[in-house]
């Protein structure tokens, strides 16, 4: 007999999770109108069902029990809100083996198990979407899995993490030193209990591994990833940047030439006129060119409970619609390309560097004699203050040069008895670099 609708079923009633039921509960004579048949919210699973989340559930709707959720023969769709790497990783796996569609929020577990968890999905017939995986609520995975499906994308680039973004606003807006700026996010709940994901690039890299197997058709590739965060970031750089006319954001960066795929994630110093560099506070934004389309610019929140629950409707609504129609879905990765990821030495950027150099006659040259003799081309430099025979910040930005030369160069100045701390280097877009 036809389905007179479709059923679904949520693990994880925390912050996306409740902005998801809210969804599917108040917007349901809209989904119903749009889809011309209902999505019936039949079941929630939390571990703790007492806490009050600021909605009214029907009655027995929300169990304590996850394996309500997975063994209810009259679900069609689970959606793991919960999560972490285990059990959401059993519960998905779970939900696939029972024969029902997943959605899922969890970037983390599909950037290092995805790979596993899409062919148990094929194998058992079933769909799985993770549209709220990435930025929250803008729908960049269907932007690249049908909107952008005609082109082949040169590149990406994403500010994708909120928390990152929010810190290093406030450093540069009100001059905020890391820390300060850090638990300010914490104060507003923008950042995780452990910031470490957010801060150290880490769920940049989670969210650009999603981003880039669906781009260039590559299994997903989290440990090829490079990653740095924004901790070793300070003022006195970002007030540099700005001097020279730019921005600097923690950005996500994927690039394809000639069969070789670019992944990094790090600080990056942005022309300020770019549209991306005026993206600020938690707000994400992901920059996609096409050979086709050309350059397109995705805008929203990242986070949240409805933006995100907004994102896990949608999946659910696709996947729902597919049921309904009898249809597949589109397949998720194209894991036969013959593309290599490239290693971080193997990249070509401008880069800013800040060395501490004594203040003295010679110095200037003895650094950029160093540049010179490593390929690197000198576009500007600033000294500021004298402080004769102590130590000042020397800040030089260059041309297109390779990685690997500036790693060769650093390692040489820092030997140089006149450099009194590391040198500091930031990576640099612009005109040069595409
Ligand atoms: P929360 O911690 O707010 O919610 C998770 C909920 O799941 C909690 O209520 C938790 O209970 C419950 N839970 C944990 N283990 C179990 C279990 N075994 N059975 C049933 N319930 C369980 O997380 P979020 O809603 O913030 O995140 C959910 C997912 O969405 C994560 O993968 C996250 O990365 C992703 N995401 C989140 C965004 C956001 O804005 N928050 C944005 C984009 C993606 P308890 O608290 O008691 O442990
Ligand atoms: N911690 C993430 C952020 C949440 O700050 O963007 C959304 O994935």
């Amino acid at each position: 007999m036809a389905k007179d609708g479709i059923s679904v079923g949520i693990i994880g009633f925390g912050t996306v999770g409740t902005g998801a039921a809210r969804i599917l509960l108040e917007n349901a004579d809209l989904l119903r109108q749009r889809l011309g048949f209902p999505v019936r919210l039949k079941r929630i699973a939390d571990i703790d069902t007492k806490k009050d989340r600021g909605i009214t559930l029907p009655k027995g709707m929300l169990r304590a029990d996850a394996n309500e959720v997975l063994n209810d023969p009259e679900i069609d769709i689970v959606a793991e809100l919960i999560g972490g790497t285990r059990p959401a990783r059993d519960f998905i796996v779970g939900a696939i083996r029972n024969k029902k569609h997943v959605v899922t929020a969890n970037k983390a577990l599909l950037a290092i198990e995805g790979n596993a968890i899409f062919k148990e999905a094929l194998r058992n017939g079933v769909q799985v979407g993770f549209e709220a995986s990435v930025a929250g609520g803008i729908p960049i995975i269907k932007v690249i899995r049908e909107g952008l499906i005609a082109n082949r994308i040169l590149s990406i680039y994403g500010i994708i993490n909120g928390t990152s973004n929010y810190i290093l606003t406030k450093m540069t807006d009100e001059g905020l030193e890391f820390d300060r700026a850090l638990k300010e996010a914490q104060r507003l709940g923008y950042a995780e209990a452990d910031p470490t994901f957010d801060i150290e690039g880490i769920d940049s890299a989670h969210k650009l591994t999603i981003l880039a197997s669906l781009a260039y058709g590559i299994p997903l590739s989290f440990d090829k990833v490079y990653k740095e965060g924004i901790t070793r970031i300070t003022p006195q750089d970002i007030e540099f940047a700005g001097e020279l006319g730019y921005k600097i954001k923690l950005l996500a960066i994927a690039k394809c030439a000639d069969k070789k795929v670019e992944l990094r994630v790090h600080p990056t110093m942005l022309p300020k006129d770019y549209l991306i560099s005026k993206v600020d506070g938690v707000f994400n934004a992901i920059y996609v060119e096409g050979d086709a389309v050309g350059d397109t610019l995705y805008y929203g929140r990242g986070a949240g409970d409805m933006p995100t629950g907004s994102a896990v409707v949608s999946d659910i609504c696709d996947i729902a619609k597919n049921m309904m129609s009898n249809a597949k879905g589109t397949p998720v990765f194209f894991t036969k390309t013959a593309l290599r990821v490239k290693d971080i030495t193997e990249i070509e950027s401008m880069y800013y560097f800040r060395f501490s150099a004594l203040d003295k006659p010679g110095v200037l040259s003895k650094i950029s004699g160093i540049l010179g003799k490593n390929n690197i081309s000198i576009a500007s430099v600033i000294q500021k203050g004298r402080r004769v025979g102590e130590a000042v910040p020397l800040v030089i930005l260059t041309h297109g040069a390779k990685e690997k030369d500036i790693l060769k160069a650093i390692a040489g100045i820092d030997r140089l008895p006149v450099l009194a701390a590391p040198t500091r280097y930031i990576r640099v877009e612009g005109p040069e670099t595409g």
